[in-house]
């Protein structure tokens, strides 16, 4: 009996050293010390034993049951703890490796120029509107003295959503929303999008950008107009810029001007930027139309005012020396995170 189990326990004891994995570990526990077990048979068997010799077996198979119990314990801790060791191994930290940085998005430069502007006329006491995308005729030309057989008004020049639902191709249209809700003194800027059907090419998208400016008040001349534009540029392009006016058209401003400012790239001697004139045009303008203010409910014998529409791509891209607008609107990464 006694060398029954010494070769019990030597082979227990044989299998729980070689056993490395959990898995083996309990199929050992269930195969020595389970129900079914060589223990539990041995204790099973005793009855066949003489009576004196019972307690003396009986001892020690409990002994080596409680040595093999320990035995097991001290395993399953040495597994897992290795386990462990090599969990944190694999998961080791090199804290002296670089981070990754955080890609931070940035403005698009069409929107800094834009805040530029917006800062520059608001010191000036001008509010920011908003107007729709989609306009009405009426609105986009009707309204702002355009007739009914203006080129501008032509399918080819202007998007048309409906008989008379277009995409507005001017933020002229946001002039007279303006002065219908708000009475004289009027000093707003609105800011926009607005629709062309222009071929795509390095100066023409089918969708640009326009900040249209309004001022009604009484005694309102061009000297204001001029006043407020001159200072406008210097703000933007710096003081020595030089700003010329330029006589010009438009059907709802009487008289009208385009307004340039001596290009910032080459000082005004003329460079790619500028195209050789050493001028760059960044705005029309003038005074609105005496029939414009009486459409929109405005009495013109005692309110004047002057309106002006300025191109912020253009002013983008000469500000940023930048050559292609179609730049403005790809949204290549490369390109915009060198702004
Ligand atoms: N709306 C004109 C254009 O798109 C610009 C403009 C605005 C002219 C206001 C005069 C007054 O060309």
């Amino acid at each position: 009996m006694k060398e029954k189990l010494e070769a019990l326990r030597t082979q227990a004891l044989a299998e729980l050293e070689a056993a490395d994995t959990p898995k083996v570990l309990e199929e050992f526990r269930i195969r020595f010390m389970g129900k079914k077990g060589p223990l539990t048979e041995l204790l099973r068997g005793m009855g066949a034993l003489p009576a004196e010799e019972r307690p003396r077996v009986g001892q020690m198979v409990n002994q080596l049951r409680a040595e093999l119990e320990t035995a097991l314990a001290t395993r399953e801790e040495a597994i897992q703890s290795a386990l462990k060791a090599a969990r944190l191994k694999e998961e080791t930290l090199d804290v002296t490796m670089p981070g990754k940085r955080a890609a931070a998005g940035g403005l698009h430069p069409l929107n800094s120029v834009l805040n530029n502007m917006i800062d520059i006329f608001q010191s000036m006491g001008f509010d920011v509107v908003d107007g729709p995308e989609v306009e009405t005729d009426y609105y986009n030309f009707e309204c702002l003295n355009v007739p009914k057989d203006h080129p501008a008004r032509d399918m080819q020049d202007t998007f048309y959503i409906g008989e008379n639902l277009l995409l507005r191709t001017q933020t002229s249209a946001a002039q007279i929303r303006t002065m219908e809700e708000r009475k004289p003194p009027i000093r707003v800027i609105c800011p926009g999008r607005v629709y062309r059907a222009d071929e795509v090419d390095a100066t023409h998208s089918p969708v640009f950008h326009q900040i249209e400016g309004l001022v009604v008040d009484k005694n309102i001349t061009i000297c204001d107009l001029k006043g407020v534009l001159e200072q406008f540029a210097h703000e933007m392009y710096g003081a020595d810029t030089k700003v010329r006016f330029r006589p010009s058209f438009f059907p709802f401003t009487e008289p009208s001007v385009e307004v340039d400012v001596s290009c910032s790239a080459c000082g005004g001697t003329g460079c790619r930027i500028c195209k050789g004139v050493g001028w760059i045009e960044i705005l029309g303008a003038g005074m609105v139309h005496p029939r414009v203010l009486k459409s929109c409910g405005i009495d013109p014998e005692e309110y004047s005012g002057f309106a002006f529409g300025i191109g912020l791509d253009r002013l983008t891209t000469t500000r940023h020396k930048i050559s292609d607008i179609r730049l403005l609107f790809e949204n290549d990464r490369r390109f915009l995170d060198q702004f």
